[in-house]
């Protein structure tokens, strides 16, 4: 286990009905707020009418930034910076899922920053301050109510950027698992995968000697693989959506990562694919996953994929380790399968073309991952992944 700094500052109310607090949590840092969202959904669920009401209860000046997308764009961003210039804005509220959440957070670090908001996506550095961010969660997936970083898309270069900064970490969460009885079973199991890929992102290191966080991580894929399909089947389960709201948020709060330093492989492979052809990024991490297990398992993995088989999947110990293994990296795919989820790129719309011109831009982070891959290695796991 190496060194670290542990620091998770986000507070967060968790349950039915916590929203109830949410004018005690902006009051601690001003009174007018940017309110972020999407196209809609949260009015849906009557959560929009209720921040209205709570806030003109409380004397709360409300400005809106509506229509943030899936894959949140920098031109929403750059949308929502002049908003805070215009309004004097004390702080940025998210509610929504990971695409609404990245976008507040990069709204609030790029304020105080002169330039387009692109540089700060590409250049932390050039972050000199932060609006606190309160995030309201509506789906179960990223994580990015309880962390510090954003990938926002740029379509005019194709790219899909991560960003991190410390102060990113929203100040509060609010996470009431009602609020995602309404995700559809395809965003339901989108969300899931995405939360397993990054607890499998940490699991999947090398770093000897951490034995605790890899309980951890296989409690909370556990987690998702009991909860995930029955959210699926009952959208209305309050137990499996708090299970898995909770486990969205400790997937990637830090808590998985502490005392290891590898960096993380599926996601960038999977964000070319989302900047070069807008799919769901929990769909095109499940695509991936497998098709990255199987490329990887050789000697020097096999005894990581047996602790994950058996800790994980139950599978009889007895068996041979390379069983043990395959039937390891066979039962992700077939999870991923029973929530619905496609399991080739054609069936998301993703053809031969771009996959070398894909392949090189996600090598460029990939040479301190778990099996550090070349563009040779992603372009070959695309491949395995397309039919
Ligand atoms: O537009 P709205 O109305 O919000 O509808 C959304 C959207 O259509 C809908 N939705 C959200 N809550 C709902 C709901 N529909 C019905 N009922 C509700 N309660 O779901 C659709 C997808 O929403 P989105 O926010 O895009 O999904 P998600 O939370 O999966 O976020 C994905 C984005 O987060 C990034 C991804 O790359 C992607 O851009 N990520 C962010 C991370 C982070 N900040 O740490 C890490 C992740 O690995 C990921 O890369
Ligand atoms: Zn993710």
């Amino acid at each position: 286990m190496e060194n670290f700094l542990y620091d998770i500052p986000t507070k967060v109310y968790f349950g039915e009905g916590q929203i109830a607090h949410l004018p005690e949590a902006i009051k601690e840092y001003g009174s007018r707020v940017l309110l972020c969202y999407g196209s809609g959904s949260i009015k849906k669920i009557g959560l929009y009418d209720e921040i209205i009401r709570l806030c003109k209860d409380h004397q709360i000046e409300l400005f809106e930034l509506c229509d943030i997308e899936p894959n949140p764009r920098v031109t929403s961003v750059n949308e929502g910076v002049r908003l805070c210039r215009e309004h004097k804005i004390d702080v940025v509220l998210a509610v929504g899922g990971g695409s609404t959440i990245d976008c507040a957070k990069v709204i609030a670090s790029s304020v105080d920053y002169e330039g387009d908001a692109w540089d700060i996506v590409l250049d932390k550095k050039k972050i000199k301050n932060v609006l606190p961010i309160i995030a309201v969660l509506t789906l179960s997936a990223t994580g990015s109510e309880m962390d510090h970083g954003a990938v926002i898309s740029n379509l005019e270069t194709h790219d899909k950027i991560g960003v991190g900064h410390p102060d990113m970490a929203p100040r509060y969460a609010f996470e009431d698992p009602t609020y995602t009885y309404s995700v559809s079973p395809y965003q339901t199991a989108a969300g899931t995968a995405d939360i397993m890929s990054h607890i499998m992102e940490c699991y999947f290191q090398s770093t000897p000697g951490t034995y605790l966080v890899d309980r951890f991580a296989e409690a909370l894929l556990k987690t998702c693989i009991h909860y995930g399909p029955i959210a699926w089947k009952e959208p209305e389960n309050y137990e499996a959506r708090a299970n898995l709201m909770w486990a969205s948020s400790w997937a990637i709060n830090g808590l998985l990562k502490y005392g290891k330093s590898q960096s993380w492989t599926v996601h960038p492979m999977e964000h070319e694919l989302s900047a070069y052809y807008d799919i769901t990024h929990g769909v095109g991490l499940a695509i991936l996953t497998p098709n990255w297990m199987s490329y990887i398992l050789k000697e020097e993995t096999l005894d990581k994929f047996v602790e994950y088989g058996i800790n994980v999947w139950n599978i009889d110990k007895n068996l041979p380790k390379k069983e043990i293994a395959e039937k390891s990296i066979l039962a992700t795919r077939e999870f991923f399968n029973s929530l619905g989820i496609a399991s080739t790129l054609k069936e998301v719309g993703i053809g031969e073309e771009k996959l070398a011109l894909m392949a090189e831009k996600a090598a460029a982070s990939l040479s301190n991952a778990y099996v550090p891959l070349n563009k040779d290695d992603v372009l070959t796991i695309f491949q395995n992944s397309l039919v």
